[in-house]
């Protein structure tokens, strides 16, 4: 086949010498140096940012990925061009991955603004790698598809089917109330995460690969296939064949494909999977980098309408690849059509109501996925709450939490969050009922990068008399693998002198999940007064640490860095 012509990129952008002549001759030799000669640089330039990283164990398999995208790029004419970026494990990144997607944001972005590339292909998968990637993008002036490793496979343990995370967390939540001991948790971790891949529920990984999908950043179908399975691999390639396509074309660009419309889409869409909290601050952060005024309150209004459909933990209970063969996404957006705008335009270049055409109207078996007139819980499956205790918002799944606690008064216990928590809730003298409410503070962006830590741990005397829910409030987010009644993401954050900082224990805190309040039954005055009291926990004073703890913006508005 012919080399495609789209203006080489490794001339254009050169590396700044004082001599353009200079810069591209001494370009051309380095490449030179590599096999690649002027035929291979005639070529539509594919930038391939690559995650692959012995510290993410989810992004295992990406090498094969990568070859196959590689080839999708190569099929097209195209020259496939691989680089680094920070790759962010969920599991191993301390203190939490969440201080280090702005970072990430910023390296992709970075990148493909400074290596000569005609389009990008961003390859991730585990949970701030996708947000990170969508934030590059949007920023970005160039076409750019993301492309994802995808779910892990199940385990089974005891002739029980499991898979991470929500799993974990109820063996997890078992072994601390006695009923399973140290031999047999050990034997289960062994099934918990059995494949390369992201974790095998509808957690925050998931929901942002469907979230892609939705927006139109991916092609169609990318969200669900599972790692290392051929579907995943044929998917690389042809986003790399697609590269190409948009190389030559010029666009789609991130800023035709992330409209208005497009986040209403994934917005409806996130409603009816029941997908993590954690979307909400990854959606918000994304639409302002692309000039999108997407508020908190409009996860609220605009998939008001839209109950769950998607039968995956922690919402339900199936996994990703039920999902997947119920037809993922696709099959997920036919259902949803009545609700969607269709005349969004992704990477494909085609509108959505020209894609969905090709989509066979859901079928019995696709049971993974209801349908509209027979949904498996009501409208609301993510809640905005606001109220004294966050005046501007919090967020709770609702779908992942007990009915009988939707609205429930009762008495703070408050942790901090550099308190070691774990022997304070173990204590078997601790004064606590489950009428309690766990508080935590200091645990938000400005605060600590705001990790998952808001789904504190039921109190050991309370899990042993067979508590399994509590309300739990924080400034804090959750794994979207979690479950339970937590409301998180308490704007002001306790660190920006957010009325929680000054929750006492004892003080009554009532949550009204139906008229979607949040309130701290102390009198304001008394709040005020306080607040004059409180000094915040210190904050870095070095490196990164003290760049975002200056610049990050509140968890309402995505906890994006403030000149990003
Ligand atoms: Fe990587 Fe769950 S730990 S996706």
């Amino acid at each position: 086949m012919p080399p495609k012509s789209a203006g080489s990129a490794v001339d254009s952008s050169r590396t700044a010498y004082g001599d353009e002549e200079f810069s591209r001759f001494l370009r051309r030799g380095f490449l030179a140096s590599s096999g690649y000669d002027d035929v291979d640089l005639e070529r539509p330039v594919i930038g391939i940012a690559v995650t692959t990283s012995s510290y993410n164990t989810c992004h295992r398999d990406m090498p094969a990925l990568v070859e196959a995208v590689k080839r999708g790029v190569l099929e097209a004419g195209g020259l496939p061009m691989t680089f680094p970026t920070i790759s962010l494990g969920e599991i191993l990144t301390s203190p939490t991955s969440m201080l280090y997607r702005n970072l990430m944001a910023m390296d992709t972005e970075e990148m493909i603004r400074a290596l000569p590339m005609d389009a990008a292909i961003l390859l991730g998968g585990c949970d701030k790698t996708v947000p990170a990637q969508l934030m590059a993008a949007a920023s970005s002036d160039k076409p750019v598809l993301l492309e994802v490793v995808g779910p892990m496979m199940t385990g089974s343990w005891r002739g029980e089917r499991m898979g991470a995370c929500t799993d974990c967390r109820r063996l997890w939540a078992s072994h601390r109330a006695g009923e399973l001991d140290t031999d047999e948790i050990t034997e289960a971790r062994g099934e918990l995460v059995t494949t390369a891949g992201t974790c095998a529920v509808m957690g925050t990984a998931s929901t942002m690969a469907c979230m892609t999908e939705a927006l139109g950043m991916m092609l169609p179908g990318g969200a669900t296939p599972g790692a290392s399975t051929g579907e995943r691999l044929r998917h690389g390639v042809a986003t790399g064949r697609r590269a190409v396509a948009l190389a030559e074309q010029g666009g789609p660009l991130p800023r035709d494909v992330l409209t208005r419309a497009a986040f209403d889409n994934a917005i409806r869409v996130l409603a009816a999977l029941g997908g993590s909290t954690n979307a909400l601050v990854h959606l918000v952060a994304v639409a302002r980098r692309a000039g999108v005024d997407l508020k908190l309150a409009d996860f609220d209004t605009v998939g008001a309408k839209v109950p769950l459909l998607v039968d995956c933990k922690p919402s339900g209970q199936n996994y990703m690849q039920d999902f997947h063969h119920s037809g993922g996404l696709p099959a997920l957006l036919k259902v949803l059509e009545p609700e969607l705008d269709t005349t969004t335009i992704g990477v494909t270049g085609r509108a959505l109501h020209e894609l969905l055409g090709d989509v066979p109207a859901r079928q019995q078996w696709q049971s993974t996925i209801r349908s509209l007139e027979d949904p498996l819980g009501p409208p609301g499956a993510l809640a905005v709450l606001r109220g004294s205790l966050a005046p501007n918002g919090a967020v709770l799944k609702t779908s992942a939490a007990s009915p009988h606690l939707l609205q429930h008064t009762g008495p703070a216990f408050v942790l901090d969050a550099d308190q070691d928590i774990a022997s304070v809730l173990d204590d078997p003298d601790l004064d606590i009922t489950p009428e309690h409410v766990l508080v935590l503070r200091s645990a938000g962006p400005k605060a600590a990068g705001m990790p998952e830590a808001g789904a504190l741990p039921i109190p050991r005397k309370l899990a042993r008399q067979g508590v399994r829910d509590m309300v739990r409030v924080s400034d804090a987010r959750m794994s979207g693998t979690s479950y339970g009644t937590v409301v998180l993401h308490c704007d002001p954050e306790a660190a920006a002198g957010g009325p929680l900082a000054v929750v006492r224990n004892g003080d009554l805190i009532r949550l009204d999940v139906a008229a979607r309040r949040l309130d701290l039954l102390v009198d304001d005055d008394e709040v005020q007064r306080r607040l004059r009291d409180y000094v915040p926990p210190a904050a870095p004073q070095r490196g990164w640490g003290r760049l975002y703890a200056e610049t990050v913006l509140p968890a309402s508005q995505g906890a994006d860095l403030s000149f990003l």
